[in-house]
């Protein structure tokens, strides 16, 4: 079953075409079009700029995907069985253009919709294919997800596909969005993720400075809401400590490297013990990561080890690094889960939801 997904619920116009069989997602192209250029400029996202964005993008960027796939613009209901579009949660003029885009192709092609949400596309990353493997036949539910993005950060619990519920959520800022607004006060660039794991990975490979910090780490970040009953996370304490710390040390220009490392510590530590009590308190088959946040090498080597020793029957599942941050085959891939469900709308019904909630 092939499906055409379209992804512009942020600042990345995404048109991609996969092909879903069975358990398992194949990529036939992945074509995504970034304004992190502009956006930098701005050490954010500006919604007005970004729809303007979109709308230049998104017919070049649809063109792409379907040349690359190999189909045929003349008989695209042939070679399509399904649009899957994003239509929440996000920016609500940057959502408009793909869910605009998608009735028009649903119209003009008589393609049938399906409607997504982008978290739920981030989730089903993890089904698309991995080079030389066939893994994804054995994903066991049910599976608690470690759902992390710029706008989100959460514990799911998918008892079977469409099946999700929401254990706990941040209260204030996501984990991307901590990562972001630190990188912006140590004046380090725009997104703020990349930026500070490369960082932290600086310390870790400069022997002598990492033995030191190790020996004599005087940053000690607050954990927050590590050990609280529930899943709830808050990582606005996080970004007032390093605040405070910064404002306190005239010589923190020097250590840029052992503030990215411990802030980006205190983050994982946090999501990581999370996720294993989930994990036994649900009693899974798997635990996996989803979001922006998941292209954290620390994240993924640190999780994968602590499911190994502490959850050792539980299988770990991680999405293939380009299909981390905001792409359109993660759409398609959500988008094949449902359309073999027939779960289409008519194109006239389709709708913006800025807000939409995981599961509803
Ligand atoms: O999922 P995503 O592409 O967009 C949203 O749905 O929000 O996530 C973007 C977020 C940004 O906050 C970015 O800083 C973060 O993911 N991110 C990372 C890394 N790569 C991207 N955070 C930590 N480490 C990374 N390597
Ligand atoms: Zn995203």
């Amino acid at each position: 079953m092939k499906i055409l997904g379209i992804e512009t619920s942020c600042d990345e116009t995404a048109v991609s075409v996969v092909n879903g069989e069975g358990e398992n997602v194949e990529v036939l192209s992945n074509i995504v079009s970034s304004q992190v250029e502009i956006h930098k400029e701005y050490g954010g996202v500006v919604p007005e700029v970004a729809a303007r964005e979109h709308v230049l993008s998104i017919l070049p960027v649809v063109d792409d995907a379907l040349v690359e796939a190999g189909i045929n613009k003349r008989n695209t209901k042939k070679h399509i069985d399904a649009i899957a579009v994003t239509i929440g949660p996000g920016l609500i003029t940057s959502l408009k253009i793909g869910i605009e885009t998608a009735k028009v192709l649903s119209y003009a092609w008589n393609i049938p919709v399906v409607p997504i949400n982008h978290i739920e596309g981030h989730i089903y990353a993890n089904w698309i294919s991995k080079k030389n493997e066939t893994q994804n036949s054995n994903v066991k539910f049910p599976i608690i997800i470690l759902t992390v993005s710029g706008g989100h950060t959460m514990i799911v619990l998918m008892r079977d596909y469409g099946d999700f519920e929401i254990l706990g959520e941040t209260r204030d800022d996501a984990a991307g969005e901590a990562f972001d607004k630190a990188a912006k006060m140590m004046d380090l660039g725009y997104p703020g993720g990349p930026i500070i794991s490369a960082n932290s990975e600086k310390l870790r490979e400069t022997p002598d400075a990492f033995e030191i910090f190790q020996k004599e780490n005087k940053l000690n970040f607050p954990r927050p809401m590590m050990y609280s009953k529930n899943y709830e996370f808050s990582f606005s304490g996080l970004k007032t400590a390093i605040r405070y710390q910064l404002e306190k040390d005239k010589d923190w220009k020097n250590k840029i490297l052992e503030y990215c490392f411990e802030f980006q510590q205190a983050i994982i530590d946090v999501l990581i013990y999370k996720t294993i009590k989930a994990a036994k308190e649900y009693n899974v088959k798997t635990v996996m990561l989803a979001g922006g946040v998941s292209a954290n090498k620390e994240l993924r080597k640190q999780l994968e080890e602590v499911v190994k020793t502490k959850v050792s029957n539980v299988s770990f599942q991680i999405p293939d690094f380009k299909y981390t941050t905001d792409n359109a085959a993660m759409i398609a891939s959500a988008g094949y889960f449902r359309a073999r469900k027939e779960e289409f709308v008519d194109w006239r019904d389709l709708k913006v939801d800025c807000n939409l909630e995981l599961g509803k």
